[in-house]
């Protein structure tokens, strides 16, 4: 069968990219295949992950456009060119519009670091989930793989994992326990089952 073509979407650091990339070289995914890595700033260093495994780059600076409309035209012309069947946000800090998400309905993945419906939507973000997190008290937070509609981090949940919250724990020490024990995971696992419905249903 072939595999279902996917562009991922970054901004930062790229560690859930790694996990992806690896997962690619494991067979963890096997029915999918990144073609390109697109970020909205240049100096995201996913970028760089992604050049060392010989994945083609595109960068949309968001800064440099003229809104929102322009913006997402912009990286529609780079997911057309790589001819992408799939998108997984893997620290894209970008909201996409209705009208974007609606053309990619059940097509956009993303990986948010808490127990969705917990600490997620407009602001919840990075290291403002963990600090939300700890700031409430929760002893359990963890990551969540969904589909991507128009609500911040409100489409069909795929997969979740929990996460212990430790005595003394700071927003950077949680996060980086949620990223290797729950977001590193899932996300690989939830782009594989994706990945392979969407080669199964291919016309
Ligand atoms: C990850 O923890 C990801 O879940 C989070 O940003 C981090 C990106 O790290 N995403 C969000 O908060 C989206 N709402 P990475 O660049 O190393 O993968």
């Amino acid at each position: 069968m072939l595999k279902t073509k996917i562009a991922v979407l970054v901004s930062g650091g790229g560690t859930n990219l790694q996990a992806l990339i690896d997962a690619q070289k494991s067979a963890i995914i096997k029915s999918g295949e990144i073609v390109t890595v697109i970020a909205d700033k240049p100096t995201a260093y996913a970028l760089t992950r992604a050049a060392n495994a010989n994945i083609p780059t595109a960068v949309v600076c968001k800064k440099e456009c003229a809104g929102q409309a322009d913006f997402e035209e912009k990286l529609l012309a780079e997911l057309k060119k790589a001819e992408v069947e799939m998108i997984i946000l893997a620290g894209f800090m970008c909201i996409l519009s209705a009208d974007f998400t609606k053309r990619w309905e059940n097509r956009i993945i993303n990986v948010h670091p808490s127990l969705i419906p917990s600490f997620c939507g407009e602001g919840f973000y990075g290291l403002h989930v963990h600090e939300a997190a700890l700031g409430y008290g929760v002893k359990v937070t963890g990551a969540t793989v969904h589909f991507v509609n128009e609500i911040p981090d409100g489409g069909k949940i795929i997969l979740q994992k929990a996460v212990t919250i430790q005595d003394g724990d700071t927003p950077e020490v949680l996060q980086k326990r949620v990223m290797e024990e729950a977001e590193w995971k899932i996300l690989p696992q939830a782009a594989e089952i994706v990945a392979a419905d969407i080669a199964a249903n291919r016309k």
